[in-house]
């Protein structure tokens, strides 16, 4: 991937981590989609005095992108202070949009601990064509 635009997601992503809302959890995450125009959509986790009902950072940017119009994204870049990795949840809601993402975990300094595939993320994995050909798209 272009260092450029590897370095402006990574920028967006660690200064959407600045926006999470982790009172409870204490672990802000920040994360960068990048469409396949080339628009980048970010997203930070935000919690909720009832628990359950907090949102990954991953799927904010997600669904952010998604109510926009997009739906073939290239690459992700997750913030997190130790380059955690993106939960399951996460990596099933990007599947539906397909396998072929880009995933760097990087840390609070934005070094770039882990580059991988969602492909590699999530094996053997349940998506859109494992369903009958009835639903609309
Ligand atoms: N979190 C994310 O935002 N993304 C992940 O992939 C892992 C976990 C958030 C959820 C919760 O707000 C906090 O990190 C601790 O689990």
């Amino acid at each position: 991937m272009d260092i450029e635009l590897k370095e402006q997601l990574v920028e967006a992503a660690l200064q959407v981590r600045g926006h999470a809302y982790a009172p409870y959890s204490r672990y802000a995450v920040g994360a960068a989609l990048l469409t396949d125009d080339g628009k980048i959509y970010t997203g930070a986790n935000v919690e909720n005095a009832v628990y359950p009902l907090g949102l990954c950072a991953e799927r904010v940017a997600v669904f952010k992108a998604v109510s926009e119009g997009h739906r073939k994204f290239k690459a992700m870049v997750v913030a997190t202070e130790n380059g955690g990795a993106p939960c399951g949840a996460c990596r099933q809601v990007l599947a539906e949009f397909g396998l072929d993402l880009t995933v760097f975990m990087i840390n609070a300094q934005g070094i770039t601990v882990r580059e991988t595939s969602l492909r590699a993320l999530l094996p053997v994995s349940f998506g859109p064509d494992d369903l009958p050909e009835k639903r609309c798209r």
